[in-house]
């Protein structure tokens, strides 16, 4: 029905009538208006979205499985209620993420069939595992808090549905960072093994989740022409810098600390310089040599199977009913 938009556009000859367009586009952007799915753009802005929300889907997506993995074994009834809630939270993102998409002419099945074939990424830190239930505080302080540093400027992003679908989203990832921050709290003053756990996990989700935002900014290709548009408003190195900032304090009143040892605050500036990220890492896990790619897209693999026949049978269903209501309305 759709086909992506590099394919659709690349057949479609020059109009006359595109500088006219084009400058409408420029001065939408220029005043700092939103983008929205009736208007034209440049066939580059549609592709960069189309890349960056699908992207982002994906990740929601992928990202319920190293937390699912943990709903059985909860320490508690309190602890499993909100544990489900928070990655049921992530199925909702994913759906928001994948409607919004869906403005730009691609349709969700395409964008699943793209990430399953592995031809479109998620984000890298859903490759490491979670070893124990203290790496579900350490993701939701971390990954979760990562995440908001991310989303919260995509709220003043220049296309209009992605804007929108992120007021939301923000919201419900603030409660992902503080019930990840209340969980390490809790273990952090607890027993000596408790506090131990808490430790470890931090220790191993410090690097990935500064690896969250990016490539270093004279290494990402993209940061230029995203900023132009205002998709993107800050860098990837002035939110790891925010990012950093945040959790230094944080880290203090959770009495854990930071996997750092170069990590001291510059008086001049106000900020916590931190050591050498390791990219020779992140791209190994983006290449998809993380611990747990693999299994990862396996199992999406086989839970999209797995639902094909809710998906048939939910289509049947609305179909029929259209079908009744339109009899109805004869
Ligand atoms: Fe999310
Ligand atoms: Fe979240």
């Amino acid at each position: 029905m759709y086909g992506l938009p590099e394919e659709r556009n690349r057949s479609q000859p020059a109009e006359p009538e595109d500088t006219a367009l084009r400058d409408s586009f420029e001065a939408t952007i220029a005043a700092d208006e939103r983008i929205e799915p009736r208007d034209w753009m440049p066939d580059e802005y549609r592709t960069t979205l189309v890349r960056q929300i699908a992207q982002h889907a994906h990740s929601e997506i992928i990202g319920m499985q190293p937390e699912g993995n943990w709903i059985t074994r909860a320490p508690s009834l309190q602890r499993k209620a909100i544990l489900m809630a928070k990655v049921q939270d992530e199925a909702g993102h994913g759906m928001y993420l994948y409607s919004a998409a869906e403005t730009l002419g691609v349709s969700r099945d395409q964008l699943v069939e793209l990430l399953l074939a592995g031809k479109q990424k998620y984000s890298s830190i859903f490759n490491y595992p979670t070893l124990s239930w203290a790496d579900m505080g350490a993701i939701g302080w971390l990954v979760d808090g990562a995440a908001i540093m991310n989303q919260i400027p995509l709220t003043r992003c220049s296309y209009g549905p992605y804007a929108r679908a992120m007021v939301r989203v923000c919201k419900e990832e603030s409660f992902h960072q503080r019930q990840g921050f209340e969980i390490l709290h809790t273990l952090s003053h607890g027993t000596g093994a408790q506090h131990e756990m808490a430790q470890d996990a931090v220790n191993r989700w410090w690097w990935p989740s500064l690896m969250m935002f990016g490539p270093p900014d004279d290494e990402s290709p993209h940061t230029a022409q995203s900023m132009a548009w205002k998709i993107k408003r800050f860098t990837n190195d002035e939110l790891r810098q925010r990012f950093v900032d945040i959790c230094v304090p944080q880290a203090a009143v959770l009495e854990l600390t930071l996997p750092d040892p170069d990590l001291r605050l510059d008086e001049p500036t106000g900020n916590y310089r931190y050591g050498e990220i390791d990219w020779e890492e992140f791209k190994r896990v983006l290449k998809g040599d993380g611990p747990c790619n693999r299994q990862r897209l396996e199992h999406r693999t086989r839970a999209h199977e797995e639902g094909r026949w809710v998906r048939e049978a939910a289509a049947a269903y609305a179909a029929k009913r259209a079908r009744a209501e339109e009899r109805l309305a004869a």
